[in-house]
């Protein structure tokens, strides 16, 4: 059973944070699958101290999007105070803080992965975290700037001393971002050098892998990024796997279709149509990866209506059974079909701040 200080999470798997990726329903669509800790989109501290409405979005979450953690990202010690008080207001369970974005952008700013060249600031901003929240804070942190200096060991040790309850290690430098071979032996290293939990992160892209990660590093838990991209099945054939089933059950086509109809529901539920569709273009490439479509991802990247994306997905179930397609017609729209998703979905249109303590805000 992996702890967060006095937080217990029912998996050890955790849906790592992405920024662009992690919005509600990308966290329902896999929760779907899996029971455990997921994370808000990286939240700026800059953003959430001016108000920004699309940052303020990005904090809101509904009852069954539990166990949730935010991710803040900031430099300045003040900021990073006002945002967390901020934050404060709100029910998260945990409280990671990001030393590992390698953005051009925000490590130019001193942030992300900058911190890293600066252990001391990295435990001073941490200490600033822990000593105004209430919830476990948790870190972000990559192995190092670059392969010449490589020090995450002292980073962990100074996020211990900073108070901080566990730590998310992705085994890259940031000078690699997301490419080149996962360091296990670092990870390694930091878990044997702290006794916070550990959660390992890179490359935690199928059970296999998932399952050597937790072999070679000892890690306490894996975060799965990448891995859960048109694919949260991986969350229950790595449960699978690591329960000892030689062949983990993959989803079937028609599986894969539905859960894509729930998630595009969820995105026009929780952003509207027009850029609940857009966002979904690119779920639609990652859910059909390695199906022979015949030029209908192209496209699925011209789609504008949820009703024009709904056919596309159904298009997807012909192709690959050769099966009968069930639209009624040409031009015929799926209304009872539109309507039924509407309707389950339709919390999530009025959502706003659901999680804000006291009540509902309007964003
Ligand atoms: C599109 C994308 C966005 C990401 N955004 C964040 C982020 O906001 N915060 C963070 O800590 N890590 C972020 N990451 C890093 C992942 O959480 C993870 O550590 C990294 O992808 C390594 O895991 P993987 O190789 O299994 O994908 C992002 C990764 C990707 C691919």
């Amino acid at each position: 059973m992996l702890s967060i200080g006095q937080v217990r999470l029912p998996s050890a798997l955790v849906l790592a944070p992405m920024a662009g990726i992690s919005d509600m329903p990308f966290r329902l669509i896999n929760r779907s699958f899996w029971r455990g800790l997921a994370f808000t989109e990286m939240i700026s501290a800059n953003s959430l101290v001016h108000g920004s409405k699309k940052t303020l979005k990005m904090l809101s979450s509904v009852a069954d999007d539990r166990p949730l953690g935010v991710q803040i990202l900031g430099g300045d010690p003040e900021t990073v105070r006002r945002s967390v008080d901020i934050l404060s207001g709100y029910d998260f369970d945990i409280m990671d803080f990001n030393a590992a974005c390698p953005a051009n952008k925000v490590v130019s700013k001193g942030k992300g992965a900058a911190l890293l060249k600066e252990p001391g600031r990295l435990q001073q901003m941490l200490s600033i975290v822990v000593e105004r929240t209430q919830v476990p804070v948790t870190v972000k942190l990559r192995t190092g700037w670059d392969e010449t200096s490589v020090n995450a060991v002292e980073s962990a040790l100074r996020a211990r001393d900073a108070g901080v309850k566990a730590i998310f290690m992705h085994g890259r430098t940031r000078a690699q971002r997301y490419s080149g071979t996962v360091d296990y032996s670092i990870i390694r290293k930091v878990k044997e050098s702290v006794e916070i939990p550990i959660i390992a992160s890179g490359d935690a892209l199928t059970p296999v892998l998932i399952s050597k990660m937790f072999e070679e590093t000892g890690c306490d838990g894996v975060a799965v990024a990448r891995g859960a991209l048109g694919n949260p099945w991986i969350f229950r054939m790595t449960a699978e796997h690591l329960g000892g089933k030689a062949a983990p059950i993959c989803p079937d086509v028609r599986e894969i279709t539905q859960t894509m109809k729930e998630h595009l529901a969820l995105n026009v539920a929780f952003h509207g149509q027009k850029a609940g569709v857009m966002i979904f273009r690119k779920f639609f490439s990652w859910y059909t990866k390695g199906m022979a479509l015949k030029g209908l991802k192209g496209r699925a990247f011209g789609a504008v209506t949820w009703d024009e994306m709904l056919r596309l997905i159904e298009e997807v179930q012909v192709l690959t059974t050769g099966g009968e397609c069930c639209i009624p017609s040409k031009h015929g729209t799926r209304f009872s079909e539109i309507a039924a998703l509407e309707k389950k979905y339709s919390g999530l249109l009025k959502c706003g701040i659901v999680c804000e303590r006291g009540g509902e805000d309007d964003v």
